[in-house]
């Protein structure tokens, strides 16, 4: 029977991307630098069944993105009908990108279940037909992702041992994201006075945040990472009707985090579609930083990853 495992970890960006230039190809309108989470993973196993059947964390769902996607994939390629399962070791829907790593863990099982001999740029590129940051998770390490006219450019800035970084992130509630992502980038790009000026703030941030990278400057990139995040939350509550994502927790935990890099910790905040906190640190910060974002007021728990690599076939 053909089979196959695979995992990949999920990643947050530094330099965000919020709009699409083309909802069809789901080419993200800005570039985007993330980072990748060792520590947190998503593994999917993929093989052939009598009828098609997908396991999400246990349950049996049907998920629209996933049926569209398996649709796409089914244009190009003769793929049977599957038996779909897929776990994540960290909560799902809330703004940890479980999407990204789902599609990217996807992607590689049914690539090798089937031997579609997809390159690292198919891969890619069908990670990203499933979620724009899911092409992100099949490189490790900091890894870009730059628009082209019908596909997307990705590549690793710095592999996951270039630079030894550590993520805490703060859990502050234990619901699902009230708005998908897919659906809030459109309302933005329909409804935000703000839409442009995102857009030209984010091609600049990702310029400079690319050189911060490649030379290892904290600072800086603690700088652009922290205002591309309030930018993207910005933009969105600045959408109508407006997308509110934080809660009394995550704006406790900026204050925290802020407090931290005043005493001259290394130490910056970024916030996705969702209301958890993810603290970036260089690692011997770690333990400090978790300690005093495990004490914040509406935090239900903490989590810590180092930076990770690829997604990985595991049989
Ligand atoms: O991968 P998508 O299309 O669900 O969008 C991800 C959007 C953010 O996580 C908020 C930002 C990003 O660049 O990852």
């Amino acid at each position: 029977m053909q089979a196959a495992t695979a995992y990949a970890h999920p990643n947050i960006a530094l330099v965000k991307y919020w709009g699409k230039s083309d909802d069809e190809l789901n080419i993200p309108a800005t570039p985007s630098l993330a980072i990748t989470l060792g520590d947190l993973r998503t593994t999917s196993h993929v093989e052939e069944s009598a009828s098609e059947v997908v396991v999400l964390d246990g349950e049996v769902v049907n998920d629209a993105k996933l049926e569209r996607w398996l649709e796409l994939v089914r244009k190009q390629y003769d793929l049977p009908l599957l038996h779909i399962e897929s776990s994540s070791d960290f909560p799902a829907s809330s703004g940890l990108a479980s999407s990204a790593s789902g599609f990217a863990a996807l992607t590689v099982a049914i690539s090798n279940a089937f031997d579609l001999g997809l390159s690292l740029e198919d891969q890619c590129d069908w990670a990203r037909l499933g979620s724009g940051s899911a092409a992100r998770s099949i490189h490790g390490g900091f890894v870009a992702l730059e628009p082209e006219e019908d596909t997307c450019r990705v590549s690793q800035v710095l592999d996951a041992s270039a630079w030894d970084l550590s993520i805490v992130i703060a859990i502050t509630s234990d619901r699902a994201k009230t708005t998908g992502s897919t659906a809030g980038m459109t309302a933005s790009r329909d409804a935000s006075p703000f839409y442009d000026g995102w857009l030209r703030a984010t091609m600049e941030a990702f310029d400079q945040c690319l050189v911060a990278v490649r030379d290892k400057d904290f600072d800086t990139l603690a700088r652009i990472a922290e205002a591309s995040c309030r930018q993207m939350h910005a933009l969105m509550l600045s959408t109508e009707p407006a997308l509110i994502y934080w809660n009394a927790a995550t704006l406790n935990c900026i204050e925290a985090v802020t407090g931290m890099h005043e005493d001259g910790i290394k130490v910056f905040y970024t916030i996705d579609a969702g209301s958890h906190l993810k603290a970036v640190c260089e690692a011997d910060a770690e333990s400090h930083v978790s300690e005093r974002l495990s004490g914040i007021e509406g935090v239900h728990s903490v989590i810590t990853s180092r930076i990770g690599g690829p997604a990985r076939i595991l049989v």
